[in-house]
């Protein structure tokens, strides 16, 4: 069976509402997820505890809902530690976009007990509430991380390493439980392995934060931005428009070869941080002509963070019909309009 093109499938979409659960709503991801969905007529049930995420992210992204709050959109504030509130979250529910989780490289090495309940433990609720739910198909936010130490380019999704920090180990440890629920309960699940996905609303602030953000944010406020290592590391940064469509080409596809797999989420450019800083500068200066960006200084190489990455995408378009909309150059341009235009602070 061939893969659907995105525009049939948006254009099914809106013509079959469904209901959804998108855990980690007012995160990053999934308040595009949230957003995009009530555009297409869905109804739409978002479930978080703002650890990480901010409610001007689910403000932002059901701005422009037209009916009474409850009708088509209800926002659960919960813990996916917590089974119960998994179970009652996913009751009534079709499709299940999983996004919540604690990211970061950096967070897990300083605190692996906190991340492995948030993501192994919750993880496990979930899918045990939607399991129990009869919840279709289960979509969840796997991680490039997962190829680890494997030296391979582009990363194939059969060709895995082994894992060099503890949330690499929590991501793998989701593909395997997803995996096994297939085989043990017929549970339909397909993860997606985000490679550095970036756009409007990622935020810059904390310990954690990405570099993209980070970075436009310090160059916005004049300082110097801080690249660890040489800056020759590279990344397969990856706009959210096209995770947003991976997403919902996962949730619906009908494909049977297609269901209980798991696929790389990117574009398939290799960019590296000396190129990210040169790029993000020019696309920041071209919002704001008079924007003096400081000289980058270069630090200690990051422990645990993978060398250079790129994605062969091939799987994704041919099972799914996965085919982005942005280049690197495209997203970066609309990043930098998105956070030219915040306000300070
Ligand atoms: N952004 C990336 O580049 C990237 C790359 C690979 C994988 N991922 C994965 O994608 C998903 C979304 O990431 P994001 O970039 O939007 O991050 P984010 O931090 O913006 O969003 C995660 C959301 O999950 C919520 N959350 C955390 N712990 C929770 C808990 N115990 N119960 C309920 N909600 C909880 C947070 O409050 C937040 O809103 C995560 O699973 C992450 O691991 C992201």
């Amino acid at each position: 069976m061939s893969a659907r093109a995105y525009a049939d499938t948006l254009a099914d979409l809106r013509g079959t509402p469904r209901t959804w659960l998108v855990t980690g709503a007012a995160g990053f991801i999934g308040s595009h997820l949230v957003e995009t969905l009530l555009s297409l007529d869905q109804r739409v049930i978002g479930l978080d505890n703002f650890a990480t995420g901010h409610p001007r992210n689910l403000a932002l992204a059901t701005a422009g809902l037209s009916e009474a709050p409850g009708a088509r959109w209800h926002f659960i504030e919960g813990d996916i530690r917590d089974q119960a509130t998994c179970h009652a979250a996913c009751r009534g529910v079709d499709v299940v976009l999983h996004q919540a989780a604690l990211g970061s490289v950096p967070r897990s090495l300083q605190d692996p007990v906190t991340t492995n309940g948030v993501n192994i433990d919750g993880f496990l609720h979930m899918l045990v509430a939607a399991r129990d739910a009869g919840v279709k198909r289960f979509v969840y936010a796997a991680s490039s991380s997962t190829y680890g130490d494997h030296p391979g380019l582009p990363k194939v999704e059969d060709r895995i390493g082994k894992p060099l920090s503890p949330y690499a180990v929590t991501k793998y440890v989701n593909e395997l439980y997803a995996d096994v629920f297939g085989r043990s309960y017929g549970t339909e699940s397909i993860g997606l392995r985000y490679f550095n996905v970036f756009g409007p609303r990622q935020d810059p602030n904390g310990a954690y934060a990405a570099v993209i953000p980070k970075w436009a944010a310090a160059m916005l406020r004049g300082e110097a931005v801080r690249i660890n290592g040489d800056g020759e590391t590279s990344r397969d940064f990856c706009y959210i428009a096209n995770t947003v469509q991976a997403n919902l080409l996962a949730a619906t596809t009908t494909n049977p070869d297609a269901v209980n797999q798991v696929y790389n989420v990117a574009v398939g450019d290799q960019t590296t941080l000396n190129t990210l800083y040169a790029e993000l500068a020019k696309a920041l200066r071209t919002q704001l002509p008079s924007l003096d960006v400081a000289p980058a200084v270069h630090g200690d190489f990051r422990a645990g963070d993978v060398r250079h990455s790129r994605a062969d995408i091939s799987k994704a378009a041919s099972l799914l019909g996965y085919s982005p909309t942005h280049r690197f150059g495209e997203g970066l341009t609309e990043a930098a309009l998105w956070y030219a235009t915040q306000p300070a602070g």
